[in-house]
This record gives C-alpha cells, sequence and structure tokens, in this order.
C-alpha cells in the first residue's frame, strides 16, 4: 500500500501534535493510490497510540472497491461489486463513516464519489482524524467531495442526533468495526437508529475481517433486523486464512 514516490505530507497548520498530544517523533505515513482518479492518499498514523490511529485492512479493500467503481465505465475494468448499492441520489451522495480512525475511507469516499461525509469516531480519535482530512482536502475537493469530522460513540442517541439524525445520509460505511463483543450492542443500536428509523432506503455497507469465531454473534443479532448480503470477498493474503468480506445491511424486507 505504501508508495515511496509520493510527495511528502503537508502538514496544516491548524493541527499539530502539540495540540493533540499525540507523539509525532513516533507517526507514520502511509500512502494509498487512487488509479481512476490519478491520485495519492496520504494518511499519518500512530500505531503505538492504539486501535484508533492505525489503518485496518478492511478499510483498504473499501477504498480497493470504491476506486474501483469509479473505474466501472473504464474499457479495462470488471464490473463493480458496489453497483447496486451505490445509487446516485438526485442531490450530492451524503455518507457517515463509522468508526473512521484515520480517516482513509471516508476522504476516499469523498473524492471519488463526490460525496459529503461526515466521519465519525470517539472524540480521542478525532484530532488526528481531523489532521488527515485536512492534509488531503486538496484531493477531494476537486471532485466536489467535502468532509467533516464529527463525534459519534456507537449507541449514544444524542451523537446520532447532533450529527443530523436518520434522514440525512444515502449510505454509512464502516470498516473492521467487528472486533470486541462488548462493542456489538452498541453497534447494532447505531445501525438500528440510522437504518430503521426511517422509510427511506439506507444501507450499511461494512469492509470486515473476522478474527475470532465470537463475531458469528454479532451477525446472528444482525441478522434479526437486517438481511445481510455478501458484495464481494478478498482473496486471502500473506498467509491468512481468510480475506475482507464486504457486507451489505440493508432493513430486513416484512415478510
Ligand atoms: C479497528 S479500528 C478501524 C478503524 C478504521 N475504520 C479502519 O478500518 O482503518 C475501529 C475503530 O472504531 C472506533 N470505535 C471503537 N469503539 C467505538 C465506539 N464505541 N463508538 C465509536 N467508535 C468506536 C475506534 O476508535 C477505531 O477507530
Amino acid at each position: 500500500m505504501s508508495n515511496p514516490d509520493a510527495p511528502p505530507l503537508c502538514l496544516p497548520t491548524t493541527a499539530t501534535a502539540t495540540t493533540t498530544n499525540l507523539p509525532e517523533s513516533q507517526h507514520q505515513e502511509q500512502t494509498y493510490r487512487l488509479d481512476s482518479i490519478d491520485s495519492t492518499i496520504t494518511i499519518r498514523q500512530f500505531p503505538s497510540q492504539g486501535i484508533s490511529f492505525q489503518l485496518w485492512p478492511a478499510a483498504a479493500t473499501l477504498v480497493t472497491l470504491l476506486d474501483r467503481h469509479k473505474l466501472r465505465h473504464h474499457p479495462s475494468n470488471t464490473a463493480s461489486p458496489l453497483s447496486s448499492t451505490l445509487i446516485t441520489p438526485h442531490r450530492r451522495l451524503r455518507i457517515l463513516e463509522l468508526g473512521s480512525g484515520t480517516g482513509i475511507v471516508g476522504i476516499a469516499a469523498a473524492a471519488l464519489l463526490g460525496a459529503k461525509v461526515t466521519a465519525t469516531d470517539l472524540p480521542h480519535a478525532l484530532p488526528n482524524l481531523q489532521f488527515n482530512v485536512a492534509a488531503n482536502a486538496g484531493i477531494f475537493e476537486p471532485h466536489g467531495g467535502a468532509v467533516e469530522v464529527a463525534a459519534l460513540q456507537w449507541g449514544e442517541k444524542k451523537d446520532m442526533e447532533a450529527i443530523g439524525g436518520r434522514d440525512e445520509y444515502d449510505l454509512i460505511l464502516g470498516s473492521d468495526v467487528v472486533y470486541h463483543d462488548h462493542l456489538y450492542e452498541p453497534l447494532l443500536e447505531t445501525l438500528k437508529f440510522f437504518l430503521l428509523g426511517t422509510d427511506r432506503k439506507m444501507v450499511f455497507v461494512m469492509g470486515h475481517l473476522k478474527r475470532w469465531k465470537k463475531e458469528s454473534a454479532f451477525f446472528k443479532k444482525a441478522n434479526k433486523y437486517f438481511d445481510v448480503d455478501v458484495l464481494h470477498t478478498d482473496t486471502p493474503s500473506n498467509g491468512s486464512r481468510v480475506g475482507v468480506i464486504v457486507y451489505q445491511f440493508l432493513r430486513k424486507k416484512k415478510n
């Protein structure tokens, strides 16, 4: 994923290690090439600071699929697994990203879909997320995209209402958000709030790398409320037994 030829990251003056208490000397940069728009996203990570400060495998998969979707009309391209999901609305697409971490998925979606993205996470993750959004504004703004950053703790109704509520969004994205079992219920509450509380057809697209058997409990609960379908499966890499799977969650059809 890293590209040694990528230009150095321009550090915006509004977000620095001093203001965020992040150890600037420990930061790492990771680049991701978007072929369809001939651009490179650069993401600042602090792997020593925990899970919110590093890129996770499902994020790369979602970005690759979004890039392929943008290339779908190119003669060399194969079909996009997101074609039936990413229906262009009559207005600029509005996307909510849950558990954004470093922000690469939201930034890529803004650039590739010209979407207005609200990238959310727990408060401690927001300064680095905001930093990466500002550092990559030159990639998404020329394509009509915009990214705003907001706190959203899963299951917190006041956070969900503060970002505009149910009718604000067309699509929800998440990558590697199913891992600790105590987070299954709050994440499901968040999905129920946004997907079940509106008459509009809302979809959650989730990239997921299975790590533990216990994760089947999340899917079992999710199946009570949503039709969950697989849109794409990565070929396992680096000796892994499983690859990232991309799921679509839709409100369950009434029988
Ligand atoms: C494994 S990381 C994935 C980050 C990013 N989506 C990616 O794929 O690179 C999970 C993310 O979920 C966030 N998260 C964990 N618990 C959360 C909660 N209760 N509410 C909101 N976000 C949460 C973490 O801060 C972290 O950024």
